[in-house]
């Protein structure tokens, strides 16, 4: 199920000087580097034989008995009637679709991976860009709030690296001003908010399993809603269209799950808690050891939710950290794998953006570095319980 853990070379008991860091020349702690939120996969015995009927059959998409298993287990799993797509981009264009968004503005978070404000724009409308909170990283409803128009149709909150954005608050903004709430939580598989996971939340929210993902189905998505009509025109949206008896209303598009992505799935889903329990633990660990630096801030979402980490955001105040942030610069405390810079940016700040400029100054312009795994250190295990410490020297890395 997993891949051999790199070797890791013995390490000084002492945090590295500048020199002695791997980026400025130093001996790396690391033979070959951890991967960045390493795809993790069942083995192919666990579902070969299920693929290979498939395959046999001829049935390998177009809504097969496993396409409809898996979004049976995930509407249970999720606690909300849940309908699958090929990946999370056609599931939030069809989500925005089937909420009725043809044109007018959505607001969305301008801190956001692209695909956000993209699919708003595949549906014909402008996306109006919003600050974020400088905390949570999440849209601020206060400023959602100032951008509502008459023309808003809607808004489209992210949950960036996992974090659920302010479900309560932008859900009574939306019921006080009559606006769809619908939620791009690609990133949040696996978050919990006041003890219910992710997915029944708003009049719709879509999940991806693309293999970056806790929750991954190599490529994959869903929507989630308590909304039977919207569900039902999701699913023919997905479907060219077409309603169960073949009549198109709408021009769809194919955002049809394969059968061996839902094997997978399915599979995924039976060690998914035990995944999701070990990546919390390691993210706890990653930030109770961080937050002590000068010059780092962590992501710091509410007290009512528990993230899945898919990364862990770091601010790195230059003046106060005292370098400049590159890969290898936490590593003076040096137990951190891979780090990634600019995972998620200001989305305003691209080209095709430009003319839609609607935050004059956002609270986060870029990430600086995404924390995505980590290995023991002895620096880190003096923070943690003994008996948490063995424990700790398994985890291969972050994401396992
Ligand atoms: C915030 C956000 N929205 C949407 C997507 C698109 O999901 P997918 O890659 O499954 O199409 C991603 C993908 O990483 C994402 O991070």
């Amino acid at each position: 199920m997993t891949t051999p853990a790199p070797s890791i070379r013995p390490i000084a008991a002492t945090p590295a000087t500048r020199s002695e860091i791997g980026f400025f020349g130093g001996m790396p702690i690391f033979d070959v580097p951890l991967e960045i939120v390493r795809p993790r996969f069942p083995a192919l015995d666990t579902f070969g034989a299920r693929f290979q009927d498939a395959l046999r059959s001829g049935n390998v998409t177009n809504n097969g008995r496993w396409v409809l298993e898996f979004e049976r287990q995930l509407t249970e799993y999720l606690g909300v009637p849940t309908a699958t797509f090929c990946n999370g981009q056609t599931a939030m264009m069809a989500m925005l679709r089937a909420a009725g968004i043809a044109g007018g503005e959505v607001i969305v978070p301008a801190f956001t991976f692209s695909a956000t404000p993209h699919a708003v724009r595949w549906c014909n409308a402008d996306p109006v860009f919003a600050d974020v909170l400088p905390d949570s990283m999440c849209l601020d409803p206060a400023h959602v709030e100032r951008k509502i128009t008459s023309k808003t149709k809607a808004i489209l909150g992210v949950d960036v690296y996992g974090i659920a954005c302010e479900y309560a608050e932008l859900g009574e903004l939306a019921r006080r001003h009559g606006l769809k709430l619908l939620f791009d939580s690609a990133p949040a598989f696996g978050t919990r908010v006041d003890g219910r996971l992710v997915g029944g939340f708003g009049d719709a929210q879509m999940l991806s399993f693309h293999a970056t993902k806790a929750f991954a189905t190599m490529e994959g998505g869903c929507i989630c809603s308590h909304n039977d009509a919207l569900l039902k025109r999701a699913k023919a949206i997905r479907n060219f269209g077409q309603d169960p008896v073949g009549d198109c209303d709408e021009a769809g598009i194919n955002g049809k799950l394969t059968e061996v992505c839902a094997l997978i799935g399915i599979e995924q889903l039976k060690a998914f808690e035990t995944a999701a329990r070990a990546r919390r633990r390691a993210a706890h660990r990653i930030c109770a050891g961080l937050e002590v630096l000068p010059g780092l801030s962590l992501a710091r979402p509410g007290s009512n939710q528990e993230p899945i980490w898919l990364y862990l955001p770091v601010v790195i105040d230059k003046c106060a950290y005292g370098l400049v942030a590159c890969f290898s610069q936490i590593a003076g405390y040096r137990c951190l794998s891979l780090m990634r810079a600019f995972l998620v940016v200001n989305c305003q700040s691209a080209l095709v953006w430009l003319a839609l400029r609607s935050c004059s100054q956002v609270a986060i312009s870029s990430m600086r570095i995404c924390l995505l795994g980590m290995r023991r250190s002895r620096h880190w295990d003096v923070r943690t319980p003994s008996s948490d410490s063995a424990r700790s020297s398994q985890l291969p890395c972050f994401g396992v």
